[in-house]
């Protein structure tokens, strides 16, 4: 469906982010024809650079990230004329002139400023804006993250962003709630009956979500050594998914019927104790090792790493959430870079039978196991026990799988691609709001605190494997494994 007209800017426009998601995002609405011939794409950046640069810069890099059957000479050509450079100091004011001018002056036309620049830079930018005049009443803000690097810097840039934009005109990017998979839980918790009743303590032994990544930390140790996988992906992505799994059925997929129902999540996490803090939660950092048989070097000799770098590469932790419907579930969040895989699940873990009626001991029963595959291949799988075929009564485990890429042939949408289209239309729905926000720093502020003042360091764990030791360990001590180690070897 087309979009209504709109002067988009991105801010970091000549940066990593821009070339690798935001600009083959665009491109890829564009060739679906979902952008009027008008609308435009105000690339903002520091260096002073000639529009016939710009376009040299964004064929060489962003280019490449586009997919190679969307790419036609015709849909290029018009894409490129849609795109403007404008070199300005984000933190002067009085260079925000030339972005005036590149602006049309129409107040009724959605305007977007997207900020993907580091979040120091958020408050300096609104106030420089509204300091323009440039915000007019159909703009909106993107905040790309890291919002914050703790509670009080996300409650600065909520307040700071919060006095030039209403919180209807801000829209907090998390990209996993831009993921297919991410709205099929939705669909599969909200849009069918058979799991409601069953999605509660009385059923369900524990939940295990997993973003894992063989990727290490490329050319991003600078931002990365800074922040760490708890920042980097717990904070955020996993709280996120968590949200989503967890959350009572809200009374709409309006945004704010779905927000509280996340933030009443967030909200109900239990809080760790100094004992829960040590037990509970578990930060690695890789070592050399191997990685699809090739070998990789340990975080700390990665080029630019400091050689006593204590930042976590890996964590893994056990939450609770203590509500009537889920007070006793662990719910074990895990992320890593280096692992043996990568892959994002959630794992939901039924009860076991109570008793068994089969000469085969209730034991010997695998409990029902519901897999949400967010990637690689988007999909779902629950495994149910079965009868083998032929004489006597065996059971063994079987699988219904729901393969979305053959289910439904319609053309994928990227996150990205997902959540602009969402900012252009004005749908809220999947961005975080800054109650959410700063609950879930909130939460995982003692974390911080604790290793900041310990000094202890990252457990070390091999990379290619699946972590430390001690993350296999957090669930056996509750007789319980990650997905991997219960599959049989192939
Ligand atoms: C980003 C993190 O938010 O998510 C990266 O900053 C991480 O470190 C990335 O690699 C993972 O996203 P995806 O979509 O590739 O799983």
């Amino acid at each position: 469906m087309a979009l209504t007209d709109f002067d988009l800017v991105l801010f970091g426009g000549s940066g990593d982010l821009s070339m690798r998601k935001l600009l083959p995002a665009m491109y890829a609405r564009d060739a679906a024809n979902d952008l009027l011939a008008e609308s435009r794409i105000i690339c903002v950046g520091l260096e002073a650079c000639s529009q016939q640069d710009f376009l040299r810069m964004v064929e060489t890099n962003a280019k490449p990230h586009i997919k190679a059957a969307a790419l036609t000479p015709q849909v290029w050509a018009r894409f490129c004329a849609r795109l403007v450079y404008v070199s300005l100091n984000a933190t002067d004011a009085a260079s925000y002139g030339a972005l005036a001018a590149a602006l049309r002056p129409d107040q009724a036309l959605t305007r977007v400023y997207y900020l993907a620049t580091p979040p120091q830079l958020f408050a300096r930018i609104c106030e420089n804006l509204a300091a323009n005049q440039l915000v007019t009443p159909g703009s909106r803000v993107v905040l790309e993250k890291p919002l914050g690097r703790d509670l009080a810097s996300a409650r600065r840039i909520n307040a700071e962003v919060g006095k030039v934009f209403a919180e209807s005109q801000i829209y907090r990017i998390d990209h996993y709630l831009g993921k297919e998979t991410v709205q099929n839980l939705l669909a599969l918790r909200f849009g069918n009956i058979l799991f409601e009743p069953l999605w509660r303590r009385e059923w369900i032994s524990d939940v295990q979500i997993t973003i894992a990544e063989k990727l290490g930390v490329g050319n991003r140790l600078g931002y990365y050594d800074a922040s760490g996988a708890l920042r980097d992906m717990l904070q955020n992505h996993l709280l996120q998914l968590l949200c989503i799994v967890a959350m009572e059925p809200p009374t709409s997929i309006a945004p704010d019927a779905v927000r509280d129902a996340k933030l009443q999540v967030l909200r109900s996490l239990k809080k760790f104790t100094p004992t829960t803090l040590v037990q509970d939660i578990v930060r690695g950092q890789y070592r050399a090792g191997h990685v699809d048989g090739v070998s990789v070097p340990g975080y700390r000799d990665e080029p630019d790493a400091p050689d006593r770098s204590r930042t976590e590469t890996f964590v893994a932790l056990k939450a609770e959430i203590d509500t009537w419907r889920w007070a006793g579930v662990p719910f074990y969040l895990r992320t890593g870079k280096r692992m043996a895989d990568s892959l994002a699940e959630i794992v939901v873990r039924f009860k076991s039978i109570p008793s068994s009626i089969f000469a085969q001991p209730a034991a010997k029963s695998q409990a029902n196991c519901l897999v949400i595959r967010l990637q690689p291949d988007e999909g779902l799988s629950m495994n149910l026990m079965a009868k083998t075929p032929g004489d006597g009564m065996h059971l063994k485990p079987a699988e219904l799988e729901l393969d979305f890429r053959e289910q439904f042939s319609t053309p994928r949408m990227e996150a990205y691609e997902r959540l602009l289209l969402d900012v252009l239309r004005g749908q809220l729905t999947l961005f975080m709001r800054g109650d959410e926000l700063e609950a879930a720093w909130e939460w995982v502020a003692p974390i911080l605190d604790h290793w900041e003042n310990d000094h202890s360091t990252p457990q070390p764990y091999a990379a290619g494997s699946w972590g430390p030791a001690a993350s296999g360990a957090l669930l056996g001590r509750d007789g319980l494994h990650w997905r991997e180690e219960t599959l049989p070897e192939d």
